[in-house]
């Protein structure tokens, strides 16, 4: 596996060269020290601290009751593990929408108290002059369209987007404003492949797929799906590299048998 160990630190001006040599950007998802410790040293090279954590770690069926504290928990947590990889928190629903002075302070908390190197937040022009505060705060943006789960109500339904031509043209007038705007990256999340593929030819700036096929600058999954700590969630898009549920529960039963049958511990492993 071909890791260039001669980035130090992964920025935002290595993604864009990143594009411009062709090269894929791979992304995960990241919540706590020791994951996010195992996905840096494998050579990840964004750790996105997504709103997902609501989800994956919290339990709750939306990504909507995420708050801007629990957010900072895991981006700091996310932050003391990471030496290579850029970090990019997810501001929650709510810290952003309202008007832009609550999106600038919100960022300002994950910059601080998180530690973190850039945010992402959902949505285009209907979140232009957050977008356009948070930036001139020198804060880098990463933009996210398509499937944007914290408007779930507003969709009713996780389902493909943009696969008419109205919702696919607004699409591709978003990415374009946000890059225009100034945002160093785009995740495109459940649109057809064609489309993403069109977007990440017309822009310059990275794009990050998941569930947008293999034409867009780079892949990014839910860390806990890819490793099939999740087991319900099982989209067409997702790959999954290995079985942990069924890895972790074998173990745990094992455990469980030794401890009863009082083979745990032995004499070695006492003092
Ligand atoms: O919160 C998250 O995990 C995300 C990814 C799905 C891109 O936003």
């Amino acid at each position: 596996m071909s890791v260039n160990k001669d980035i130090k630190r992964v920025t935002t001006h290595v993604l864009q060269e990143m594009k411009s040599r062709g090269e894929k950007i791979t992304m995960l998802t990241a919540y706590d020290f020791s994951m996010a410790r195992i996905l840096d040293e494998a050579g990840v090279d964004i750790l996105l601290v997504g709103d997902s954590a609501s989800n994956v770690m919290a339990g709750h069926e939306t990504t909507l009751p995420i708050t801007l504290d629990q957010m900072i928990y895991h981006g700091a947590s996310v932050v003391r593990a990471v030496r290579r990889a850029l970090i990019v928190v997810d501001l929650p629903f709510g810290s952003y929408q309202g008007n832009s002075r609550t999106a600038l302070d919100s960022t300002i908390r994950i910059m601080k108290e998180a530690g973190a190197h850039a945010i992402k937040l959902e949505g285009g022009a209907e979140v232009q002059e957050s977008i356009k505060r948070i930036l001139s705060a020198g804060v880098p943006v990463m933009g996210h369209l398509g499937l944007t789960p914290q408007s779930i109500y507003k969709f009713g339904t996780y389902t493909v987007r943009a696969k008419e031509e109205a919702e696919a043209e607004k699409l591709l007038e978003d990415a374009e404003l946000l890059q225009e705007l100034g945002c160093f990256a785009l995740v495109l999340e459940k649109i057809p492949a064609k489309l993403a593929k069109k977007v990440a030819e017309k822009l310059w700036i990275p794009v990050i797929g998941i569930g947008a096929g293999g034409g867009v600058d780079g892949q990014v999954l839910v860390t806990h799906d890819m490793l099939g700590i999740t087991k319900d969630f099982q989209p067409r898009f997702l790959r999954r590299y290995l079985d942990l549920f069924d890895a972790i529960k074998g173990a745990v039963n094992q455990y469980i048998e030794d401890v009863r049958s009082r083979d745990f511990p032995n004499k070695k492993e006492q003092y």
